[in-house]
């Protein structure tokens, strides 16, 4: 069985990960080998088999013997290991969710239910670097990939509502603190019925405002009953680095645009930070190249893979399926709201939302692995 080289496997993404390699039964497929960052020489956990101690992640050697490593340790773990592996000679494939590699000539972001030609492509020409991708994007093209595949997006807008979870585990501790804290600040009033609802919101307002900065560590801003139009680097050119990942990303997915022979498609709009904690929502606008009834992009979308799922555009059906609320912890990707909008016949509104720790981050990683070992 080849050998798999497992780092970052404790962490928040990695955790989800190994759920679901378990769940999918990859253990029965493969040797893993568990690295760690901080505990090398520990125990492994117990869908080890022969090596049942944690090695060093950052002993090349170690790392060398192995057939594929998956990592979900961070950018800054690739961005030190990665360039040493490949210089050592090793020849593996390697499998990552951090972002670093993502858009370097020769790693190919992986998202086979959409890209699977992609993949498969580069596998034929000696591929050996497969990367997650940017979680909002991999949500939005799980969703609605196939009006891409049928060529039919003229450009596309993406408004994003990024849970918590996007930033990672102490973002969403942080958000549930910030709760916390506003709702002990008015819980008297709450508990009155007769209380003056101004004096609530201004005694939270109150609060939030002059929240402490260890209580805004990782947000840089209040989330709590707030939002935050900003998600990740400034790039210094009006745009957010995740914005831009939104287009760079979307169009390399799909094997367009810069180093392919098929022209980009526009894609933009704003990432904002919402008090969700691990489904990432979208509202989308697509301009497309013609008209198409809208009982049509509903049965392509619906067709187009087993986990995209068409929400009838109603209130009943949008309360009961579309929320992050009912997606988080479930495999689906509903899309929903599906209408044309008022400026043409070719503007159509959709809205989708994914578990961004699933197909936004882990699954791509599991089912990568998956294609290699077929
Ligand atoms: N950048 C994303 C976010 C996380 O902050 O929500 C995963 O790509």
């Amino acid at each position: 069985q080849p050998l798999v080289g497992l780092v970052g496997w404790r962490g928040m993404v990695g955790s989800v990960l190994m759920d679901r390699m378990q769940a999918e039964g990859d253990f029965g497929l493969i040797e893993p080998v568990f690295f760690s960052t901080s505990n090398a020489g520990g125990k492994a956990p117990a869908m080890a088999k022969n090596e049942t101690a944690l090695k060093d992640a950052n002993d090349i050697e170690a790392l060398k013997k192995c057939d594929i490593v998956i990592t979900c340790q961070g950018g800054d773990y690739t961005s030190e290991v990665f360039p040493k592996l490949r210089a050592a000679g090793w020849n593996g494939h390697w499998i990552d969710a951090a972002s670093t590699l993502r858009m370097q000539d020769g790693a190919i972001i992986v998202l086979d239910p959409v890209n699977l030609p992609v993949i498969e492509n580069a596998l034929a020409k000696g591929g050996k670097n497969w990367i997650g991708g940017n979680c909002t994007v991999s949500c939005m093209l799980m969703g609605v990939g196939a009006l891409y595949k049928a060529g039919l997006v003229e450009w596309m807008t993406s408004m994003t509502y990024q849970a918590a979870s996007g930033g990672g585990a102490q973002h969403m501790r942080e958000l549930l603190t910030q709760f916390g804290t506003l709702n002990a600040e008015v819980r008297a009033l709450l508990d009155d019925p007769k209380s003056a609802i101004l004096e609530i919101d201004r005694k939270v307002l109150h609060k939030q405002q002059t929240l402490s900065a260890a209580e805004t560590a990782n947000f840089g801003a209040p989330l709590g009953g707030s939002l935050i139009p900003w998600i990740d680097k400034d790039l210094g050119d009006g745009m957010s680095k995740e914005e831009w990942k939104g287009g760079a990303e979307t169009n390399k997915i799909l094997g367009q645009g810069p180093g392919f022979s098929t022209a980009a498609t526009p894609v933009d709009g704003f990432c904002v930070r919402i008090g969700a904690m691990r489904c990432h929502s979208q509202a989308l606008t697509f301009k497309l190249k013609k008209d198409v009834p809208v009982a049509d992009i509903e049965a392509m979308i619906a067709a187009d893979n087993p986990w995209a799922k068409v929400v009838p555009n109603t209130r009943e059906a949008t309360l009961k399926d579309l929320t992050p609320v009912a997606v988080t912890g479930t495999m689906d990707i509903p899309v929903g709201r599906i209408r044309k909008l008022a400026m043409g016949p070719e503007y159509v509104g959709a809205f989708t939302i994914g578990d961004q720790l699933l197909w936004g981050a882990a699954e791509p990683l599991r089912r990568m692995l998956r294609i290699l070992l077929e």
